[in-house]
């Protein structure tokens, strides 16, 4: 895909699709309850389409629908121990979410499951899941003692406890929450910085006994649980789908963009934030909450004296996914951006350190690997260069914005743009709407 410098700004109104991370979680939380599950706006990209299938080789029925509110799709879920042994293992793609949460719910079912990925996942370490679910009683074991896929899951003797966890996790303290429903004592988990909480907000939905999971109370708690009860989810935007035309807007002349819808939960708005700080001009407005989610319509001009600033410490997990992006507006505003506390970016869909730091420098960046994050010294022009993206979506939307302030009348071209298809199948034709 070649991408040519923005000759205009960014324009005009448009409502991301779903946020991946809560249609993932309706979609699992929806098999395992009673009764049926109605989620509108649901993401359907490639990962969670892998948890989708999933949970059919499972024996959980979901149909799509179209009603007068818009599409939807309907789950019919069997109760918490309702799903059925799968004939062959479960493919989890290239979904760290689909294989981490679904183990915490294996963990508790009375069949043995084998969970196998893509090349990319089949190198994302699994041991953050393996050794918290056995301290809580899971039989769970990685097929080649490497910590990796394949998993092998089978029924377990959950007793439940506190886990301490060693990374700002989400995946890893949803997996240890869904297991702890089918644990015979609370399960607890406390984290070295708070981590995203949709897991918390639409378990309590669903009528688990769940506690914690915010600002005021970062130790999440679940009790053994009986039952869920479907529900009806409304799925806000995805606010790490909607943060790169934010960035693109921001550092495109002439630029102003409404993205409606939003979800804003403070434990993803760190790229809201980090912009802010840097000087951007982003209002916030319409507040309001879709099932427990804070959302909004954000407007964002272009903002031309954005400045480099320091990024670390507890509100990383907050914008984990935005890095690669907030990296290239960094690129593009004045002074020094400092990224630390964010090693985790290494173990993402690709090294997201290393690929954004060459990326970055093959467009005439001045940008510097370091052990856990990097340094951005912003400014220069960027110019053409091949993206490599190493079929990581986030890095091919990122390089995707960096391309409209290529001061070369080449374009930049982009390797492998249908991986843009995991989180957000339509995001080239959504950029050009805005271009137009
Ligand atoms: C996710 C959590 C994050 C994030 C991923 C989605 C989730 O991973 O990077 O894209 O849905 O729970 P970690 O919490 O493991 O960092």
């Amino acid at each position: 895909m070649k991408i040519n410098h923005a000759s205009n700004g960014l324009h005009g109104e448009l409502t991301v699709p779903g946020d991946k991370s809560i249609s993932h979680r309706a979609v699992m939380f929806g098999s395992i309850a009673s009764g049926d599950t109605v989620i509108r706006g649901f993401l359907k990209s490639a990962d969670c389409i892998s948890t989708m299938n999933c949970f059919r080789a499972m024996g959980i029925e979901i149909e799509e629908g179209r009603d007068e509110k818009g599409g939807f799709i309907r789950v019919f879920g069997k109760g918490l121990r309702g799903l059925n042994k799968p004939y062959k293992p479960l493919d989890c793609g290239n979904s760290g979410t689909t294989t981490r949460l679904i183990s915490g719910i294996l963990a508790g079912q009375g069949f043995e499951t084998r969970l196998t990925g893509d090349a990319s996942l089949s190198r994302r370490p699994m041991r953050r899941i393996i050794e918290p679910l056995k301290a809580i009683g899971a039989s769970i074991r990685s097929e080649n003692k490497d910590g990796l896929l394949p998993l092998i899951i089978d029924r377990g003797e959950l007793h439940g406890g506190e886990i301490r966890t060693r990374v700002a996790s989400a995946q890893v303290k949803s997996a240890i929450l869904l297991s702890g429903l089918y644990a015979d004592k609370e399960t607890v988990v406390i984290e070295p910085a708070l981590s995203r909480n949709h897991t918390e907000l639409m378990l309590s939905a669903f009528g688990a006994d769940i506690t914690g999971g915010s600002e005021a109370d970062p130790r999440a708690s679940v009790r053994p649980c009986s039952e869920l009860r479907g529900l009806e989810v409304n799925v806000p935007g995805d606010i790490s789908s909607a943060a790169y035309f934010i960035g693109a807007a921001l550092i495109v002349p002439d630029s102003e963009v409404v993205l409606k819808n939003v979800g804003i939960n403070p434990t993803r708005d760190g790229v809201i934030r980090v912009f802010r700080e840097m000087g951007a001009d982003i209002r916030i407005e319409n507040e309001h909450y879709e099932s427990g989610e804070r959302s909004a319509d954000l407007i964002v001009k272009h903002s031309p004296s954005l400045k480099g600033v320091e990024i670390e410490g507890d509100i990383i997990p907050a914008l984990i996914d935005e890095l690669p992006l907030i990296a290239v507006v960094a690129a593009a505003a004045e002074g020094e951006t400092v990224i630390r506390d964010a090693a985790e970016l290494k173990v993402k869909e690709s090294n997201r350190i290393s690929l954004t730091v060459n990326n970055l420098r093959a467009m005439g960046a001045d940008a510097e690997e370091r052990e856990d994050g990097m340094v951005i010294r912003g400014g220069r022009p960027l110019h053409r260069a091949s993206i490599e993206t190493a079929f990581d979506h986030r890095i091919a939307m990122s390089f995707s914005v960096a391309a409209l302030i290529n001061s070369d009348v080449r374009p930049v071209e982009i390797r492998d743009p249908s991986c843009v298809g995991i989180s957000f199948p339509d995001f080239f034709k959504d950029m050009d709407m805005l271009l137009k």
